[in-house]
């Protein structure tokens, strides 16, 4: 069994920084932090689905980096909407895929293939893969021999939030079709929408995390904020293709 940690929509900003919706972003992260030191240091990847940042630049993306020097040969991260990709790419570039379009990876753990997809539309909300990577993801399914999990902010399925739902993967039947006609892909791991969620796209299961900052409130036609508390989510991935996953909220 591998254990993958995925942490998702920290949302950093600069020191001295406005508050996230009266959320302290930083001392929200540094908790989960310590908790993934006590509990989790020796996970087998950790997983940054998007939303590093809130609108800021290279100096936060480097104290993100620094904070997480424990886990730097298993971290991989992928961007969000908040995020921008120039800083990242500079400061990620030891643990990143050399490509100038976008921030994203590819892997291998335990018997499944690995992928994490950059849906970042630079000045914008919603999502869609950036640059040639239709075209490499397409390239990659068809490759793969083993279980395929991928990794990418926005969900390309419905949460059931109206406000949100009209800001996630634009491409949802492009991608939609993808799935129906690769069967290795097994699993989509998605951040955004600030909430745990579940449901499949023909035989792949689709999840989605609490931010470990602020929640938004499920199921609501416009938006609002969760008084739920932060969270991550834990996969299990066996080498038969099959998993378990849990969200473990703080
Ligand atoms: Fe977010
Ligand atoms: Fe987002």
């Amino acid at each position: 069994m591998a254990q993958i940690v995925q942490i998702t929509d920290i949302h950093l900003v600069g020191d001295d920084g406005p508050l996230l919706l009266e959320h302290d972003t930083r001392a929200a992260f540094l908790r989960i932090k310590d908790y993934l030191y006590q509990h989790h240091l020796n996970c087998e990847r950790l997983i940054v689905t998007g939303d590093l940042a809130h609108d800021e630049g290279e100096q936060v993306y480097q104290e993100l980096f620094d904070a997480l020097a424990p886990w730097h040969d298993r971290l991989r991260v992928i961007p969000g909407n908040h995020d921008a990709r120039m800083p990242m790419q500079k400061v990620f570039a030891p643990i990143i895929r050399d490509d100038h379009e976008s921030v994203s990876f590819q892997d291998e753990l335990n018997g499944w293939l690995l992928i994490g997809l950059d849906t970042l539309i630079e000045g914008a909300v919603e999502g869609d893969l950036a640059g040639q990577q239709w075209t490499w993801l397409r390239e990659f399914v068809s490759a793969a021999t083993k279980p395929v999990a991928i990794f990418m902010h926005h969900p390309p399925v419905f949460v059931g939030s109206r406000w949100v739902d009209e800001l996630s993967l634009t491409s949802l039947g492009v991608f939609s079709n993808l799935v129906e006609e690769f069967e290795q892909i097994k699993l989509v791991i998605c951040g955004h929408v600030h909430q745990e969620f579940q449901t499949k796209i023909f035989q792949a299961d689709v999840f989605t995390t609490p931010s470990t900052c602020v929640q938004f409130k499920p199921n609501s036609v416009d938006f609002a904020v969760d008084k739920s508390p932060p969270g991550l989510r834990i996969f299990n991935l066996h080498s038969d293709g099959t998993f378990e996953t849990e969200v473990i909220r703080l």
